[in-house]
């Protein structure tokens, strides 16, 4: 029996419901910071004003902090305390200055949250409660401040001090010092500042906004990696002309600054006018930068910079409305990359994503709304759901609206809340005000968890030449949450004549019932379903169709979503089939791919895509028990056969689209896209020059996509030329960590039988750390979605992991538990390794002085309900 004396120490669990205003408002803080790595003294001068009436201290929250000096009015103080971190101090009156000082040691700041040290560098990240490791102060988001900040730095350590806003003045100190005083004129909450201070350089442009003001644009970088930069760059200004083009929002700072760091949680951060990168998304050349590297480079710049407005200008009220800035956000920039290149393939490529990790995540223990009810450590809540599922829902909104009162809601909200910290509530108010559509039911896709299941079955109505179109949806339970209401759906939909191959109408449907039934007239015939078109809606179709059905739409849906769809759902229930039953004719596959190979109406791009074979993982999430070998086994047959039967064409494909000299255009990327396709599945089929081929196209390419497309298929043979690939790789790429990452995760993800062997050995590689994000990432984080290697049966992969977890958590907790949810899959497999899962997941529960990072997910995914 536990009592309350030796019961574990639970972290305390914050609730959306008990949201209150802040008692306390700072309209103005000056930041005087003196730098240095080992030693940042921080003073800050905070303006307080009682908010409302009560007789509450003023808390300013604090984070591994101790106050050097407290201040009220000018006159010192000792008539404070430290609660949980923060400082609390009881205040007679109303308004008040109060100052505080505090020293960090950067250098020792390995969390990467708060001021920390990168190679050289210091510099800041702030969101979620990232501020309060800083300085104290009220961290949470609707706690809005004029900032103004006065760096000062050793001149030849850190000759560039950057902050938010302008620069207002500089000026030397005779020590080798020198200072800069930055003013940002916009009120924003804490979680957007951010300061750097290194030896940086610039590559320096402009933009000139639609109202005729020119903005200051510059991306700093280390001298060397200058000639990186001219792709984010152009991302950049290609970014800011397209949301005055298609938001009618502009710019509002005289200058907009990028850094680039090495050591960094997340992808990007969108701080007022000083966005900050992972060098991973800034940093491309043909030599060192895949083409799927400068689309994300494409995508996180245009994210960043869209947060200016959907997230700066109008920010969020409290963090259960982070989807808010960042579904709304995701959705932007997607629309953005899908103007750039082949909107279709950018589709499906989102789509794909959001089948691997936000249908899992919420399939699983760690599922929550968009919008969620509580969280233990808001860090965990960065997720696919809050980010890619948020996308959607805001999809799904202008799907229903259209774009001209879409547009119309998204101008009255930033119209109407511009400078304030609101709710998703009032971002669907908006919506509903300036469209005049009804958005109530609408509303349960921001609170009700799980993906909603749909049943679609076609029949034909002969004697009233009516096709009949039945629906039926639910919604799974989710942790905390059973007996969900309906959801209102929004499906497009498309009926086929079989015969002729038009298609006959194209309508949108909305689903608001358990249950509906539509019945189209003017059929003679039974025609094709195509349904939830362009992916209308988040949810899974469980359709009857059959596979001449579904290879009919791969080969004549001119939804290029829908075909590629059609293709998806006739190799899945193929090797679901194969997986359950131990055979599956494979002929419908490949007479499907044949067709698709040989159409040249279509675009190369799209054709590698359509083509490509579901991954494990998503094979996996159709089975009520994933057996890792079998789909394996299923799919490397499958593979194998479609290389060996259209060896032709894969052939053919492969020389049609050879290498010529590097561009980053629609076209060459699907000409590199599909030429790599086709490599692979002549190794899938081993034929006997495969190794051959991958090698010399290692060796000749003049890019990283083909010479990595080339290494991942040489790491997954025995071919000798493997580790010659591999060693030549890291020796040509030894001193470019984003590339070194490339080695480590190509290696994690090779389905030979040794990975194991071969993780546990890059585990002790010297390039190998813990305290590098992205490298950790690249071995641990690839190799836990490698689903049978990692899902090895002896529990060896769930170890290493574990292993990993336990290490990084003191070092850096928020990247750990973000490599914990592989472990919680626990409940998909069989029973032997559910136990193997479980010890493991047990282990990190029991470990002595665990961080509530770890600790909230590790809990989570064990709960039994
Ligand atoms: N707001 C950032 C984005 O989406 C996310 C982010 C950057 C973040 N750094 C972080 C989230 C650190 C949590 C912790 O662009
Ligand atoms: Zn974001």
């Amino acid at each position: 029996m536990l009592d309350a004396m030796n019961a574990p120490s639970v972290p305390n669990v914050v609730h959306r419901e008990d949201y209150h205003p802040p008692d306390w408002l700072v309209p103005s803080v000056q930041l005087d910071f003196n730098l240095s790595a080992h030693g940042t003294r921080v003073h800050a001068t905070l303006r307080v004003e009682r908010n409302g009436l009560h007789d509450r201290p003023l808390r300013l929250d604090g984070d591994e902090l101790q106050p050097l000096q407290v201040r009220v009015d000018g006159e010192e103080t000792s008539n404070w305390i430290l609660d949980e971190g923060a400082l609390l101090l009881a205040l007679d009156g109303d308004a008040f200055t109060i100052e505080t000082e505090v020293e960090l040691n950067p250098a020792a700041n390995t969390k990467l949250m708060g001021l920390y040290a990168s190679n050289g560098l210091l510099c800041t990240q702030c969101e979620a409660e990232g501020f309060r490791r800083i300085t104290f102060f009220p961290d949470r988001p609707d706690v809005l401040s004029r900032y103004h900040v006065r760096m000062e730095a050793d001149r030849e350590a850190y000759p560039i001090l950057l902050c938010n806003g302008d620069p207002v003045g500089r000026g030397e100190l005779a020590n080798g010092r020198h200072w800069v005083e930055w003013n940002d004129p916009f009120p924003k909450p804490a979680y957007l500042f951010a300061l750097v201070a290194g030896d940086l350089h610039a590559n320096r442009d402009s933009f000139v906004t639609m109202s005729g003001r020119k903005v200051d644009l510059a991306i700093w970088v280390r001298e060397s990696d200058l000639p990186k930069t001219a792709h984010a760059m152009a991302a950049l200004k290609t970014s800011m002309k397209w949301d005055e083009d298609v938001y009618g929002r502009e710019y509002d700072l005289a200058i907009f600054n990028i850094v680039a760091v090495d050591d960094f949680n997340f992808g990007a951060m969108e701080n007022k006018g000083l966005n900050i990168f992972n060098s991973r998304y800034i940093l491309a050349d043909p030599d060192t930068a895949t083409d799927l590297d400068y689309d994300a480079i494409l995508g996180v710049v245009a994210h960043e910079y869209f947060h200016n407005w959907s997230g700066d200008r109008v920010t969020c009220r409290d963090w259960f409305q982070l989807s808010l800035k960042e579904g709304f956000t995701v959705f932007r920039d997607q629309c953005f990359s899908a103007d750039q290149g082949s909107a279709a393939v950018r589709r499906i490529e989102d789509v794909r994503m959001l089948r691997a990790s936000q249908f899992q995540e919420d399939a699983g223990p760690l599922a929550h709304p968009v919008r969620p009810e509580s969280y233990i450590e808001i860090s965990n809540f960065y997720t696919a759901t809050i980010y890619n599922k948020g996308a959607e829902v805001i999809r799904m909104l202008h799907t229903l609206l259209g774009q001209e009162k879409f547009r119309a809601g998204s101008d009255l909200y930033f119209e109407r809340h511009d400078g304030q910290a609101v709710t998703c509530e009032d971002f669907v108010l908006a919506m509903e005000e300036a469209s005049g559509v009804d958005l109530g039911q609408f509303r349960l896709w921001y609170s009700q968890a799980g993906t909603p299941h749909v049943k679609a079955s076609l029949t034909h109505d002969a004697s009233r030449q009516e096709a009949v179109l039945k629906l039926e949806q639910s919604v799974p339970d989710t942790p905390g949450q059973s007996n969900k209401l309906p959801m209102a759906i929004p499906l497009k939909i498309a009926l086929f004549n079989r015969e002729s191959a038009n298609r006959e109408i194209e309508q949108l449907e909305i689903l608001t019932d358990v249950e509906k039934e539509i019945r189209i007239a003017g059929f003679a015939k039974h025609p094709v379903l195509s349904i939830n078109r362009g992916f209308s809606a988040p949810i899974i179709v469980e359709s009857d169709r059959s596979a001449s059905d579904l290879a009919f739409l791969s080969a004549h849906d001119d939804d290029p979503f829908g075909r590629y769809e059609a293709m998806q759902q006739l190799m899945l229930d193929t090797l679901v089939s194969a997986v359950s039953s131990g055979t599956a004719d494979h002929g419908p596959v490949i007479e499907a791919v044949r067709n698709t190979l040989t159409n040249n109406a279509l675009d190369p791009a799209f054709v590698a895509e359509a083509v490509l074979l579901p991954s494990e993982a998503f094979i996996g999430d159709q089975m009520l028990v994933v057996d890792p070998d079998a789909i394996n086994s299923a799919r490397d047959a499958l593979r194998r056969d479609l290389g060996g039967s259209l060896e032709g064409l894969w052939r053919g494909a492969f020389a049609a689209h050879a290498a010529k000299s590097f561009e980053y255009s629609p076209e060459a990327k699907g000409s590199r896209r599909l030429r790599n396709v086709s490599l692979g599945y002549l190794a899938g089929a081993s034929v006997s020059d495969a190794a051959k081929l991958a090698f010399h196209q290692f060796e000749t390419a003049d890019n990283m996509t083909d010479r990595l497309a080339a290494l991942g298929t040489l790491a997954n043979s025995d071919a000798d030329e493997r580790v010659a690939a591999l060693d030549i790789f890291y020796n040509r790429y030894r001193d470019n960590p984003l590339v070194i990452d490339k080695w480590f995760t190509t290696q994690a993800l090779s389905t030979r039988k040794d990975t194991i062997e071969a993780v546990k050995d890059l585990r002790e590689h010297p390039d190998f750390t813990l305290q590098n994000p992205n490298r950790v990432r690249a071995l641990a984080g690839a190799f836990s979605v490698n689903q049978q290697q990692f899902n090895l049966a002896d529990g060896s992969g769930y170890r290493f992991l574990t292993d990993i977890l336990l290490e990084l958590d003191p070092i850096n907790p928020q990247t750990a538990a973000k490599l914990l949810p592989p472990l919680g899959r626990w409940r998909r497999f069989d029973a032997k390794r559910q136990g193997l899962m479980k010890a493991q997941l047990e282990r990190i529960v029991g470990q002595a002085g665990l961080s509530k990072d770890l600790y909230e997910q590790a809990s989570k995914s064990l709960a039994s309900e």
